[in-house]
């Protein structure tokens, strides 16, 4: 089969080449899918680095998301799976079988079914940025009836903390950095977008809320002081992304706030915990609940490109059509 991988880390052109290798078969508990489009996040251009170290084995095919359909299944997997649309998440985990393939193998609760009318497309890009937004707002309790604070609206988790948020009953405000993403934030659901680099950014979203239960961090660095004057003891603020440089820690003015924090990690993320977030996750598409950023879309080919385009930080998601 065609699959884009890479045999050392490095620079995206230097080290991902398209090759040909052995189709993989599933072992017990596990399907294969026929890949239609890969979808890529900033953690899938990190591991090629090195940045986040991991172990290659002889190869690795990058990418931990995407959507095909079921064409063979392991042993103890119901034969009933075979021809199922599905969405693909965490493929790429201590696995060489990322999704930038014709096929990957994964074990079968990571094939999730694509309801009837949810598109390749919106099931590509669902894996890693809806289970970490799921998790964000769920692992503290439900948020139905509370306000929710999601900071970069527009981006793949933020837009899915927004869609999720709203699907759960909660009340959303967002930040963007501008307009276009304040379009984007406004579809997603958030009922107050503000742009958090003018003045008045906080003030505006204390006059939504005196009582953010969760605020979805993806800049604690940038965004503490603003979330503190948006903290009380119901709030918990849920860091999901680690930036350059790291924040000091304001510890009175956390301890005013009777601050809860909580860093997360998926990969960390218990394994009932991934899936009960799978099933969630499965239940809001059934429900119409998630939508689709615009796509960037790159052919197999061009692997390292698409790479680069979300290192860059291009608005919208990033796929890789397989063919
Ligand atoms: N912990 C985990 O398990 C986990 C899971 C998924 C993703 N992540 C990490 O989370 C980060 C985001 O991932 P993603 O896929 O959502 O990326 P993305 O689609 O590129 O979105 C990132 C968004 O953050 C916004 N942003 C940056 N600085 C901001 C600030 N100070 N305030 C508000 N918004 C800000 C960006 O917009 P502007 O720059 O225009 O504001 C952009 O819209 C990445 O670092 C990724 O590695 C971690």
């Amino acid at each position: 089969m065609k699959a884009a991988l890479y045999r050392a880390t490095g620079a995206a052109a230097d080290v991902i080449r398209l090759e040909e290798v052995e189709q993989p078969e599933p072992g017990a508990g596990e399907v294969r899918v026929r890949l239609r489009l890969s979808g890529v996040n900033p953690t899938d251009w990190k591991a090629r680095t090195g940045a986040t170290p991991r172990p290659i084995l002889d190869f690795q095919i990058p990418h931990h998301d995407g959507a095909g359909d079921i064409d063979a299944v392991g042993e103890g997997v119901p034969v009933e799976r075979l021809g199922e649309r599905v969405w693909v998440w965490l493929a790429a985990a201590g696995r060489p079988w990322g999704t930038a393939a014709q096929w990957t193998v994964v074990p079968s609760a990571q094939a999730v079914p694509l309801p009837p009318g949810a598109s390749y497309e919106l099931g590509a890009c669902l894996g890693v940025p809806a289970l970490t937004a799921h998790w964000c707002l769920s692992a503290d309790g439900p948020v139905a009836g509370r306000d929710v604070l999601v900071t970069g609206g527009a981006g793949a988790v933020g837009h899915f903390a927004i869609e999720l948020a709203r699907w759960s009953g909660a009340r959303v405000a967002a930040t963007v950095s501008g307009e276009a993403k304040a379009e984007l934030a406004r579809r997603a659901g958030a009922e107050l977008v503000v742009n958090y680099r003018e003045p008045g950014a906080q003030a505006e979203l204390q006059r939504f809320s005196s009582r953010f239960a969760r605020i979805v961090e993806v800049n604690l660095a940038a965004n503490l002081q603003m979330d503190l004057g948006l903290a009380g003891p119901d709030t918990v603020i849920v860091v999901y992304a680690a930036d350059l440089e790291d924040p000091v820690l304001p510890v009175r003015a956390c301890m005013s706030a009777n601050l809860r924090m909580r860093f997360v990690l998926l990969y960390g993320v218990a394994r009932p915990d991934l899936e009960a977030a799978a099933a969630m996750v499965h239940r809001a598409l059934g429900e119409n609940a998630l939508t689709e950023l615009p796509l960037v879309r790159f052919p197999l080919d061009r692997c390292a490109d698409a790479q680069e385009a979300v290192r860059s930080g291009v608005t919208g998601k990033v796929v890789l059509e397989i063919p």
